[in-house]
């Protein structure tokens, strides 16, 4: 009968095998995908200080222009956030995962017997009974707007868990707001015009991605492949353990985990509103035999009730508009339903 799955982390020390829920249909198997040869350093690199230099930074904006269209994602060098903040953040969120389980569930997102909600500590989201889910547990919590914090879900342990988070989530804004300008400008639009997106009620969320070891890597998907929703992404990896690949040109690629580089990518509404000019990356998480892993996905959104549409000063007659119009709260809708069956709502968008 229909239940709501037990959190992997339990999960993962009591089987010796995925149980079937979690195994991908053979097609799927991450080993049958396989991952270029080619070297993950061709991942694109941006080195922050250096979009922000006084002359303007122009071969850095180039870089950028370019690794947005073709990739839609890049690490982030000279981001000026402390190395030590980061490594605080990451040592946090373990400390929370290693509770014993009932601390956690202190922060559950099961309401109703359901786990739709997004907020909360719990696993994948499970829609249809015939639905696939991913090997990994997630804390996501919603820090902007402010006054919308819902901190009976924040975890009171580790203490300094939220001024952590905090002091992260605002470095987060500050890298935001230069990335989306430099992306304005490359496009040449008002420098403005993606911050100007973004109202009071447009909302920051932060998913704490946890992936247990796993005794079958080959049979399941930590996270199984997506692109984001939102506007962009900014997302603090495990320095140790690798995981995360993504799909380019119908190849997948390693990231490399290189301790203190973020990755940067866009979402579904920067597509959108790019008119597709910028992509909106397909990624996934493979599972790893032996170690578990920890990642940090910060979230930028925008408030439910905005349009979301091609930039009109994009459009021209060999240009028209490739996405329809849509609210922030109808994309999400779509988007969770496709989710849930690996399916993008972005294609349906057109
Ligand atoms: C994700 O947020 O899509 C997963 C990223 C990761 O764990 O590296
Ligand atoms: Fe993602």
């Amino acid at each position: 009968s229909w239940r709501i799955p037990m959190l992997v982390q339990e999960l993962a020390t009591k089987v010796q095998q995925p149980p079937s829920r979690y195994v991908q249909p053979e097609q799927y198997h991450p080993i049958s995908l396989r991952v270029s040869a080619e070297t993950p350093e061709r991942i694109p690199v941006i080195d922050l200080s250096r979009l922000l230099a006084a002359d303007g930074g122009a071969d850095e904006a180039i870089k950028l222009r370019l690794a947005l269209q073709s990739w839609g994602l890049f690490l982030v060098d000279n981001h000026e956030i402390e190395t030590s903040l980061m490594d605080d953040l990451i040592n946090a969120s373990r400390e929370f995962f290693r509770q014993p389980l009932d601390e956690k569930q202190k922060c559950s997102n099961v309401i109703g017997g359901k786990n739709l909600q997004v907020e909360g500590y719990g696993n994948d989201q499970a829609r249809f009974e015939d639905q696939t889910l991913d090997w990994s547990d997630r804390l996501h919590l919603k820090v902007e707007p402010e006054d919308e914090r819902n901190l009976d879900l924040w975890p009171k342990h580790p203490k300094s868990f939220r001024a952590i988070l905090q002091e992260y989530r605002m470095n987060c804004k500050r890298i935001k707001d230069c990335i989306l300008r430099a992306m304005a400008e490359t496009l040449g639009l008002n420098e403005d015009y993606f911050i100007s997106q973004f109202s009071v009620k447009a909302p920051t969320f932060a998913r704490f991605n946890y992936y247990p070891p796993c005794p079958r890597p080959d049979l399941v998907f930590g996270f199984k492949p997506h692109s984001d929703a939102g506007v962009l992404t900014i997302l603090l990896m495990d320095k140790d353990v690798g995981g995360l690949q993504i799909l380019r040109d119908g190849k997948w690629y390693d990231v490399p985990t290189n301790p203190h580089r973020l990755l940067i990518n866009l979402g579904d509404y920067t597509e959108i509103m790019s008119n597709g000019i910028f992509k909106s990356p397909v990624h996934r998480a493979v599972a790893n035999a032996e170690k578990e892993r920890i990642s940090l996905a910060m979230f930028h959104g925008l408030d439910p009730e905005k349009e979301i549409e091609p930039t009109a000063d994009l459009l021209n007659e060999e240009q028209p508009a490739r996405y329809r119009k849509l609210k922030a709260k109808e994309y999400l809708a779509g988007f969770y339903e496709h989710f849930c069956r690996g399916t993008r709502f972005i294609d349906s968008v057109k």
